[in-house]
């Protein structure tokens, strides 16, 4: 078993073998991650795929908990990080008290928050109280509905000096380490040489210090739509789909339970 990874051994993985994160929501598929993954994310993406919500945006800070709970019960090796809930850190102190909950209730290691430049002040503040906090900048989930949908960044100049801004600013204010998403990779590269954190991408290309995906995207098992940074590993949703069929099967033909199955 390899030793748990701390704030510390994440952020001298900058330049070095890139980090695996990948996201859970519960105990089942965290202890099947736990051996391999250095970071799972309880990322609030669990609205969408686990209680299919066209976004993020309505995870409440009582449905991370309860979901950050089961993840540190499967996976007591790994470093868990959980995504704070869109409007559950709109000021600094709201944020601690929210932050606080995660950490008294859960066994997770930090929080994630969205955002660049305009959330220094509540990072700078979490983290002085004690908190670890991932930033999370580029493609901002939580910001779909003022954006008007899923925009990939750092498509001009002003975009990839922005990013750089904020990049600077979170790392300043305190960050491990910073998720990037949907930001061009030549950018991404530019960024991720103006800091010392680690950047973990999602659709930010290669050069980046990591890479995460949502678990059940690159397992194939999430079939609405298909972001093109999404590999599939595995076509979960195909094989669950014909095991439940050959069951059902089965099942009418009384074919299950045969002997080896029957008291
Ligand atoms: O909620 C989530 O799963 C995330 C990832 C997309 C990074 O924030």
């Amino acid at each position: 078993m390899t030793k748990k990874l701390t704030v510390t051994g994440i952020q001298k993985a900058k330049g070095a073998t890139p980090l695996t994160m990948i996201t859970a929501y519960d105990a089942l598929f965290a202890k099947l991650f736990d051996p391999i993954a250095d970071i799972i994310l309880v990322g609030d993406s669990l609205n969408m795929s686990f209680a299919g919500k066209p976004d993020t945006l309505s995870t409440t800070l009582e449905q991370m908990i309860y979901h950050t709970q089961a993840v540190c019960s499967g996976a007591p090796g790994s470093f868990i990080i959980a995504d704070m809930p869109f409007g559950t850190y709109m000021t600094k102190e709201k944020a601690l008290k929210s932050a606080v909950r995660i950490f008294q209730q859960t066994q997770a290691d930090a929080i994630k928050i969205e955002g660049g430049e305009e959330k220094v002040e509540t990072v700078a503040y979490l983290v002085e109280n004690g908190i670890a906090v991932c930033g999370h900048i580029g493609l901002l989930p939580q910001s779909v509905r003022s954006e008007g949908g899923y925009k990939v960044k750092g498509k001009d100049e002003a975009q990839a000096e922005q990013l750089i801004r904020d990049a600077k600013a979170l790392e300043a204010a305190g960050v491990f380490c910073m998720v990037i998403e949907g930001v061009k990779a030549d950018v991404a590269t530019k960024v991720s040489q103006s800091v010392d954190v680690p950047l973990v991408g999602i659709g930010a290309g290669s050069s980046v210090d990591g890479q995460v995906l949502v678990f059940s995207d690159m397992l194939g098992l999430f079939e609405d739509f298909t972001p093109k940074f999404v590999k599939k590993y595995l076509n979960g949703a195909n094989l669950v789909k014909e095991a439940v069929q050959n069951y059902k099967n089965e099942v009418q033909s009384r074919a299950f339970p045969d002997d080896m199955h029957t008291y």
